[in-house]
Formats: structure tokens, C-alpha cells, sequence
């Protein structure tokens, strides 16, 4: 069966609340791509409004990054606390007031303060859209579902890069980046509003005590067969486990998963993706590019990441998640070590720009059938019910915080180290990761949550536990 047949099986199988679902709660994604994204145009204004210096400019960037950090830290607790719906909706009104607050700022440290605060819902909603997404789908569409948290990422990227091009430098007399900035609320507005109508998750229902609302939720979304089966599978995983809390991620059989959940997040950052999506435009000038075909370029890198995370939605459940990151990030790292390469080479100074510009496209091409959207998606698979959430949010904080490193280091380290040193560092970054996923990340594809934690258990006490591993394969999984 192809792709397009199976997932035309699959829409005839389920029901298409599902899918209106999932892509209401995608809004977490465009609202976390739209917000991180937005400030690399906004800056150029905000920077003559403000009279700001380097540092302050580097504070209006990076308060995000540290806003998404205690967003993501707490966020997962919070989300297995008090559920992954009221999380979203009181996320969906930070953002809407942080939106708001930004675009009223008058002056940069109340403009620094509310980026913080909208950072924070930056990290919320990192967490809890896959979280949510994962635990109502059925499991033979759950990672084409999840993608769709990765898919509007990549749509909020685009959507900065437009807003910044329309409302620059001043529009209906304001001036532009305070339309930039206060954008967002419009789809914080929808995200909020969306939520409030939907109903909560029904493994988080059953693991906090609501048997009967979780099954009026599945009902709704599930066929009559697979019903009975699913609470089954869920009320037993729940039953055998008390809500869970950060100490307990220290127990044996959760720690494999809990390396593979950081290291990935680390992978995801230090491998350069956002010095391309972010400082694009600079690279590109940089080349002797004119404003508009730099321009131009960075619009063509943020088109070429949202189809290809289309093609990733199409392949997840079909040829599995492993091969996704393996032939992902091993293209990464050729067309880091091309892109490095480059400017090295003597004589191909017109050519360079060109080399520069299709190994760029390329390699956010790799990135966003792989490490982009498969990283979001196995966090929120590979850990056990109870601990969901705070396990999800300890791989998420590392994530913002090697984010962070990169935005504070990239810059320098090109000055110090020039262009093509730095592209081969990261190639080299991204060679490491490319053997770490061969060797330790699960495949989760056609398991459902419930199967793929009893693997985990099963293994700890068989042993797992002495040697760390975690199943690579489906021949591993199934293994007696
Ligand atoms: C990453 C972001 C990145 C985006 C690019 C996401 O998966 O977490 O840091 O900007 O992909 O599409």
C-alpha cells in the first residue's frame, strides 16, 4: 500500500475530529515558530527606536530562549498536573498579553520583560502540543499527527518572515515592529479559543481518576472496536503507576529514555539549524547577495522547511522514525562539510555564493525531514505515562538551553574561527549525532504508548537496566 492509499485508509478509519484536533493544537507550534522567528526583522526597527547597544539587542533576541527554558522546566509538571488542555489555554493567554505588552513597550526593558514573559508560553507550548497531539491519536497516525506541531513551526517561521516584510518600516503611521511583535495575539486569540471547545486528554483523564470522561472523550474520537481496547490498555499502564514527579527520573528503567530524550535535544541545536533560519539573511549578504535576493533566499529556506516537514508527515508512519533522523542528519553533515568546504576553496569566489546558498537549502531540507520534526514527536512517545510531561519538559529545557548557547556563541565563533572552520564544527557535531541515534534511539513506529513503555519496563528488569538500551528496531521489539 502507498502512502496516499494508506492514508486514505486511515482518514476513512478515523474520525476526522481527530485531525481538526490536532491541527487546533499545532497553534502551539506556529505560535513557538512565529515568536522565535519574528525578532531577527523586528530587531532592524527596534534597534533605531530604542538607540539600543549590542548587549541590549542580544537581551531582546535571547529573553525568549530564557523565558522557554522556565516555560519548558515547568511547563511538563504542570501540564501532568493540571492537564494538557488548561495548560494550553492559560498558555494561549500569556501569549495573547505578552503580545500585546510587546507591541505597547515603551521602552526596551518593559519590551525585554514581556519577551521574558512570552517566552515562558513559548516553552508551554513546546511541550504540550505534541504531548496533547500524541495521546489522541491513534497510534498507527500518531507521528504524522505530531508532525503537524513541527509542520506549523515551520509555518510560524514563514509567517515572521511575511509579517516582517509587510509591516516594514511603518505602517498606518506605527511604527513596524510593534505590528511585528503584537501579530501574535491573533493566533494566541485562535489557539485559546480553539482549546476551550475541546475536551481533555483521555490518558491524562484516566491517570487522574476520570474513567468515564476519558471514555466519553475516546468515544468521540475512536471507532466502537478500537475503543474497548485502548481504555483497557490505558487504565492498566495507569493503574500499576501513582502520578509521578522529578525524582522520579531517576529510576533505572526511565533513564535510557531520559538520555535519549536530552542528547536528542542537544542534537537537534548544537547541529546549527538556527543560525541558518535566523541569521540567513546576514550569511546571505555577507556573499555580496543584494537585500531583496537575500531576502528572497531566507523566504526560499523557510518554504523549502515547511514542504519537506510535509514530505516527514507522509513518511513517519510509513517507513518509521529511525531512518527518518539517520538519512536526515547524515545529510546534514554532508552539506555542512560542503558548505564549510567552500570557503576554503580558491577561485570560486562568485561561485561560493551559489555553493552557499543551494547546501544551505539542502541542508535545512535533511533537517526538516528528520531532526525537526522526529525529536518533538519521540519525546513525547518515549516516556512512561505518569512522568509524561516532566520528562518531556526536562529534554525541552536542555533543548532551549543549547538554542541559547548557539544564539550567544555562533556569531563569535564565525569571527574567531572564520565561516568554514565553524560549518565543520558543526558537521562534526552532527557526525557525533548521527552515531548516537544509530546506536540508542528507539523506533517507535505501529507501538502504542502503552506498548512501547511495557518494552521499556521489560527490559529494565530483564536487564535493560545493566546495559542502558533501548529497542532500536522493530525485530529488537519483538524479540521474546
Ligand atoms: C526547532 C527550532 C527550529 C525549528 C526550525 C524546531 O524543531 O526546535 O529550534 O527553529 O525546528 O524549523
Amino acid at each position: 500500500m502507498n502512502t496516499l492509499d494508506r492514508l486514505a485508509n486511515a482518514e476513512r478509519a478515523h474520525n476526522p475530529f481527530i485531525y481538526v484536533m490536532a491541527m487546533i493544537v499545532a497553534f502551539n507550534g506556529l505560535l513557538f515558530g512565529f515568536d522565535t522567528g519574528v525578532v531577527s526583522g523586528a530587531l532592524l526597527y527596534i534597534r533605531g527606536s530604542f538607540h539600543l547597544s549590542t548587549l541590549l539587542q542580544e537581551a531582546v533576541v535571547s529573553s525568549v530562549l530564557v523565558g522557554a527554558m522556565v516555560g519548558a522546566f515547568t511547563g511538563g509538571n504542570l501540564a501532568d498536573r493540571f492537564g494538557r488542555r488548561r495548560l494550553t489555554i492559560v498558555g494561549s493567554i500569556v501569549f495573547f498579553v505578552a503580545s500585546i505588552g510587546m507591541a505597547l513597550a515603551t521602552n526596551v526593558y518593559m519590551l525585554i520583560a514581556w519577551r521574558l514573559i512570552e517566552g515562558v508560553a513559548v516553552g508551554f507550548a513546546s511541550i504540550v502540543g505534541t504531548l496533547y497531539i500524541s495521546e489522541i491519536a491513534p497510534s498507527d497516525i500518531r507521528g504524522s499527527l505530531g508532525f503537524f506541531q513541527q509542520l506549523m513551526i515551520t509555518i510560524g517561521i514563514l509567517l515572521a518572515y511575511v509579517t516582517n516584510y509587510v509591516f516594514a518600516p511603518t505602517f498606518l503611521g506605527i511604527v513596524g515592529w510593534r505590528w511585528m511583535l503584537g501579530f501574535g495575539a491573533v493566533p494566541a486569540a485562535i489557539l485559546g479559543i480553539g482549546v476551550y471547545f475541546m475536551p481533555e486528554s483521555p490518558r491524562w483523564l484516566i491517570n487522574n481518576g476520570q474513567p468515564e470522561k476519558a471514555k466519553e472523550v475516546l468515544s468521540r474520537l475512536r471507532s466502537h472496536d478500537e475503543l474497548a481496547d485502548e481504555i483497557e490498555q490505558i487504565r492498566t499502564v495507569s493503574e500499576a503507576e501513582q502520578q509521578g514527579s522529578l525524582a522520579d527520573l531517576r529510576e533505572a528503567w526511565v533513564r535510557p529514555a531520559l538520555i535519549v530524550g536530552i542528547a536528542l535535544a542537544f542534537i537537534q541545536q548544537i547541529t546549527g539549524v538556527n543560525s541558518v533560519i535566523y541569521y540567513a539573511p546576514t550569511v546571505l549578504q555577507g556573499l555580496g547577495f543584494s537585500n531583496v535576493a537575500s531576502i528572497a533566499g531566507t523566504v526560499g529556506v523557510g518554504i523549502v522547511n515547511t514542504v519537506l516537514t510535509v514530505v516527514a508527515i507522509l513518511l513517519a508512519d510509513r517507513v518509521g522514525r529511525r531512518p527518518l533522523l539517520l538519512v536526515g542528519t547524515g545529510g546534514m553533515a554532508v552539506m555542512l562539510v560542503i558548505l564549510g568546504g567552500s570557503f576554503f576553496v580558491p577561485g570560486l569566489a562568485g561561485v561560493i555564493g551559489w555553493i552557499t546558498l543551494v547546501s544551505m537549502i539542502l541542508y535545512v531540507a535533511f533537517f526538516a525531514i528528520g531532526l525537526g520534526p522526529v525529536y518533538w514527536l519521540l519525546i513525547a512517545e518515549i516516556y512512561p505515562l505518569r512522568i509524561r510531561g516532566t520528562a518531556e519538559g526536562v529534554a525541552s529545557v536542555f533543548n532551549w538551553l543549547a538554542n541559547f548557547l548557539v544564539a550567544l556563541t555562533f556569531l563569535s565563533v564565525v569571527d574567531t574561527l572564520g565561516k568554514g572552520i565553524t560549518f565543520w564544527i558543526l558537521a562534526a557535531f552532527t557526525i557525533l549525532g548521527f552515531i548516537f541515534i544509530y546506536e540508542q534511539v528507539p523506533e517507535t513506529m505501529g507501538r502504542s504508548l502503552e506498548e512501547i513503555e511495557a518494552e521499556l519496563q521489560d527490559r529494565a528488569l530483564v536487564g535493560g537496566e545493566t546495559t542502558g538500551e533501548l529497542p532500536t528496531s522493530r525485530d529488537d521489539v519483538d524479540r521474546p
